[in-house]
């Protein structure tokens, strides 16, 4: 595995590569991401993941200091995995300063966009540099990040990009909670407690498959239990999957996404609703 720091390096590099299949990432790796990184594999000859804590998807007060950076275990759990890993530096990254950037769709402004102004203009922005210095033929993103998710997919489509998306599947701690660069901010009480944002999600996932559709009164049934139980509430909101716009009783493909607060760590998780598949219960 090879460890590349600046963009023309890596253009050399991968200049005589057939396909590439890409994994980006702030690093803080945790067997989530390592997941993606062995889908990777899967689409493309030649593995690249990078790393790079993006300033310009932080909001002023937000944790981009803080944000825990772990480069040297990074790379040892990448080793095997990755054939090659990109971690520019922000210099490297951001040249000039910069002024032109990804107008992400509408609905980039709801849900975790509300609370988190200009973040998924940071984030599609950051994106379209990467592929562009990278130049996969596919890139994965885990379904954790939904609304992200479903922003690159936007951004793919409208700007017809040459990049397939692959989604990954979410990976839970064995009590469920979603495996989370964050997860390392929480004390052993808060950890204890956070996997009742997942218990919530699976309620309302339940009850919707039960027949459920009064969307609003299982919203606010979870926010009051998280609420009751110490948290901040930014959202819990049942969505039509494809869209994101707010669920109606005919969707049949739903995801119930939420963001809250446990102490000074914000958490988010989402759980899709496929009401035509067989959901097992
Ligand atoms: O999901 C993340 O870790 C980041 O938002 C991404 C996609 C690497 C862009 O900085």
């Amino acid at each position: 595995m090879q460890i590349i720091s600046t963009t023309q390096e890596l253009r050399s590099r991968l200049k005589s590569e057939p396909s590439v299949a890409f994994v980006p990432t702030m690093g803080n790796l945790h067997e989530g991401h390592l997941a993606l990184v062995r889908q990777a594999r899967e689409h493309g000859r030649c593995v690249v993941a990078s790393i790079f804590v993006n300033p310009l998807q932080f909001g002023p007060s937000e944790d981009f200091s803080s944000y825990p950076r772990t480069f040297e275990q990074d790379c040892e759990k990448l080793a095997g995995l990755a054939d090659v890993v990109f971690a520019p530096t922000v210099a490297d990254m951001y040249p000039e300063p910069q002024q032109v950037y990804v107008e992400p769709p509408p609905v980039a402004s709801e849900l975790c966009g509300a609370f988190r102004p200009g973040h998924f203009r940071g984030v599609a922005t950051v994106v379209l540099k990467l592929f562009n210095i990278v130049r996969p033929q596919a890139a994965v993103f885990g379904k954790k990040d939904y609304q992200q998710l479903h922003v690159i997919r936007a951004m793919v489509r409208q700007l017809n990009l040459p990049v397939g998306i692959v989604a990954g599947e979410t990976l839970r701690a064995a009590d469920g909670l979603a495996l989370s660069s964050r997860n390392a901010y929480l004390g052993a009480e808060e950890r204890a407690e956070a996997v009742r944002l997942y218990r919530n999600l699976s309620r309302i996932r339940e009850s919707i498959i039960r027949g459920g559709r009064d969307f609003s009164a299982l919203e606010q049934c979870a926010i009051d239990d998280l609420v009751a139980h110490g948290w901040r509430v930014d959202y819990v909101s049942v969505r039509a999957a494809v869209s994101l716009a707010p669920a109606v009783a005919e969707d049949r493909d739903l995801v119930v996404l939420a963001a809250a607060w446990l102490g000074k760590t914000r958490l988010i998780d989402n759980l899709e609703i496929c009401l035509s598949a067989d959901n097992g219960l």
